[in-house]
C-alpha cells in the first residue's frame, strides 16, 4: 500500500496543494492551509460491471415542489418559500452574528405550526439553548434538542423515527465522524459531516440546514467548502455596530439568488423588517452636503440607500482613498471620470465614502448616485432635496441604462422622493408623481446638479 502522503487544505476554500505556503493560491487568504492526510490514491475505474440506469426523457412528470413556511415573511422571501423537504440549506455568517437566534426562531415557528423539528447544538450546551429559547419567549414550542457532535450517533437517532421535517445542525464545524482521523474542525471532517447529513436528507425527505461559520484563522474550515454540496447557500451579514441584519441568498436551486430578508437584533431576538428602505434613510440630513440617496435593488426588492461622501482638502502626499460599504476600485473608478471628464480635480483631496446603516453594495447602478454625492461634497453645496440616483457611469462618462428602473422608481414615489435622476434611456413608465431627470452624460449630472445647487442657494428654490 502507498505511504499516505501529505497535503495542505486550504481551511477557506478547500482547494489542495502540494506543499505549505503562506497564502492559499485558490482564493487569496492568508495563513488558512492546514496539513491533513491524503486520500489514498485513486484506483483506475473499470467500465464494465456497473449496472445499467434508467436514463430519462426531460419532459415529464415531476412532483410539485411542496415548501414548509416558517411564517416568518423575511426568512420565507430569502428561501425562496419555506423550508423544501429534502433539501440541505447552509446559512454561514459570522460567529456572534445571530445565526443560531435566527435558526431557533424558525425551528420554534415550525413547531408551533404542528410540524416535527429537532435542532441539534454542537456549540451549545442544552441549556444555554434553553435559556435562549426562554429569553426570545419560545420555550412553549415543541422542539427537540439535543447537545452532541459525533455524525454517526446524530444519524443513527434521527434514523430510529419518522424523519422529522426540520433538523438544524449548529454548526457543522462542531461535528466529526468516526471516517476520518483528522481533528473536528478540518475540510476533512466538515465534508465528510456535511456529505452524511445531506444524503440523509435526500434519502429521508427532512430538510436539513446546517450552520456554517465564516472563520477567520486556518485551524476550522469555513463554510465556503460545503457551498457546493447544498442546495441553498444563505449568508447573515451585519455589521457589529448596527442593529439591522441581513440574510442573503448566495445559492439557491429551489428559488431565487440574491434575495434578501431583513431583521433588526433586538433585545427579544430577531424582528423582522418589513420596510428596510426606511431603515437605510432615516437619519438624513437634508442640508448637509455630501450625500444623496440610491434607489437600488437588492434581488427582486427595491432598497433605498444613502449614500455619503467627504471630499477635504488633504495634507498628505498621497491623499487618502476609504471606502465603507462600496467596492474601492469603482470609487477610483468614479474620481478619474469626474476629473477626466467633467474637470472636477480630487487629486489633492481626501476622499471618504460611505453606504448608510452599514449596509453592502454590490450593484454598478450606484455610480450615479455615489458620483452626485462626490460631486456635492467636493463643491459644498447640498445636492436637491427628495432626490434620488441610479445609473451606471461607464469609463467614457456615459451614463448606461440599469435593470428594474420601474419598481425603483415606485419603491422612491411611495417613500416620498418626488424627483430622479436617471439613465437618459427609454424605459419604462415612471410612475405620474416623479418628476425625471435624464441625464446622458456624467458631465450632464455635474452640470445640472449645479444649475439646480445654484438655484437652491439664490433661494429661489424648486
Ligand atoms: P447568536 O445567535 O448566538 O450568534 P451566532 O449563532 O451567529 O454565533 O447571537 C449572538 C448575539 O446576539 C449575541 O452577541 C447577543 C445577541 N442577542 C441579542 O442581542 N438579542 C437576543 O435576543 C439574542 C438571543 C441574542
Ligand atoms: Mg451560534
Amino acid at each position: 500500500m502507498a505511504k499516505a502522503r501529505a497535503q495542505y487544505v486550504c481551511a477557506a476554500c478547500g482547494a489542495v496543494a502540494a506543499k505549505w505556503q503562506g497564502r492559499c493560491e485558490a482564493c487569496g487568504e492568508w495563513n488558512t492551509l492546514a496539513e491533513e492526510a491524503a486520500a489514498s490514491a485513486p484506483v483506475s475505474l473499470r467500465t464494465s460491471g456497473g449496472s445499467l440506469i434508467a436514463l430519462e426523457p426531460l419532459a415529464g412528470q415531476s412532483n410539485a415542489l411542496h415548501r414548509i413556511e416558517t411564517g416568518i415573511a423575511e426568512f420565507d422571501r430569502v428561501t425562496g418559500g419555506g423550508f423544501v423537504p429534502g433539501s440541505a440549506l447552509l446559512v454561514g455568517g459570522d460567529p456572534g452574528i445571530g445565526k443560531s437566534t435566527l435558526l431557533i426562531q424558525a425551528a420554534a415557528a415550525l413547531a408551533r405550526a404542528g410540524h416535527d423539528v429537532v435542532y441539534i447544538s454542537g456549540e451549545e450546551a442544552i441549556d444555554q439553548v434553553r435559556l435562549r429559547a426562554d429569553r426570545l419567549d419560545l420555550k412553549d414550542a415543541p422542539v427537540q434538542l439535543a447537545a452532541e457532535t459525533k455524525v454517526e450517533d446524530v444519524l443513527a437517532t434521527l434514523t430510529s423515527a419518522p424523519p422529522p421535517a426540520l433538523v438544524v445542525i449548529d454548526s457543522i464545524q462542531t461535528l466529526w465522524t468516526d471516517l476520518a482521523e483528522s481533528a473536528p474542525g478540518t475540510v476533512t471532517q466538515v465534508r465528510l459531516s456535511a456529505q452524511a447529513l445531506i444524503r440523509y436528507a435526500k434519502k429521508s425527505g427532512a430538510s436539513v440546514v446546517l450552520v456554517g461559520h465564516v472563520t477567520k484563522d486556518g485551524q476550522i474550515a469555513g463554510p465556503r467548502v460545503v457551498e457546493h454540496m447544498v442546495d441553498t447557500v444563505l449568508y447573515f451579514e451585519g455589521d457589529a455596530g448596527h442593529q439591522f441584519r441581513l440574510l442573503r441568498s448566495v445559492k439557491n436551486r429551489f428559488g431565487p439568488a440574491a434575495e434578501i430578508g431583513v431583521f433588526e437584533m433586538t433585545g427579544a431576538g430577531l424582528k423582522e423588517v418589513a420596510n428596510p428602505s426606511t431603515l437605510f434613510i432615516g437619519e438624513r440630513d437634508h442640508s448637509s452636503p455630501g450625500a444623496a440617496v440610491f434607489a437600488g435593488m437588492e434581488g427582486s426588492r427595491p432598497l433605498l440607500v444613502e449614500i455619503q461622501a467627504l471630499v477635504a482638502e488633504s495634507g498628505l502626499a498621497t491623499p487618502r482613498r476609504a471606502v465603507v460599504g462600496w467596492d474601492p476600485n469603482r470609487l477610483a473608478m468614479i474620481l478619474a471620470v469626474l476629473e477626466a471628464r467633467c474637470g472636477l480635480r480630487f487629486g489633492s483631496f481626501d476622499v471618504y465614502l460611505n453606504v448608510a446603516g452599514g449596509l453592502r453594495l454590490a450593484e454598478p447602478a450606484a455610480d450615479l448616485a455615489v458620483a452626485a454625492a462626490l460631486v456635492s461634497s467636493r463643491t459644498g453645496v447640498a445636492t436637491p432635496v427628495e432626490t434620488v440616483y441610479f445609473g451606471e457611469v461607464s469609463l467614457s462618462g456615459a451614463i448606461r441604462p440599469v435593470a428594474q428602473s420601474a419598481t425603483r422608481l415606485k419603491e422612491a414615489e411611495k417613500l416620498g422622493f418626488s424627483h430622479a435622476f436617471v439613465p437618459d434611456a427609454a424605459f419604462e413608465d415612471a410612475p405620474a408623481g416623479m418628476r425625471l431627470e435624464k441625464v446622458a452624460t456624467l458631465g450632464d449630472l455635474v452640470a445640472e446638479l449645479a444649475a439646480q445647487m445654484s438655484g437652491q442657494m439664490s433661494g429661489s428654490g424648486r
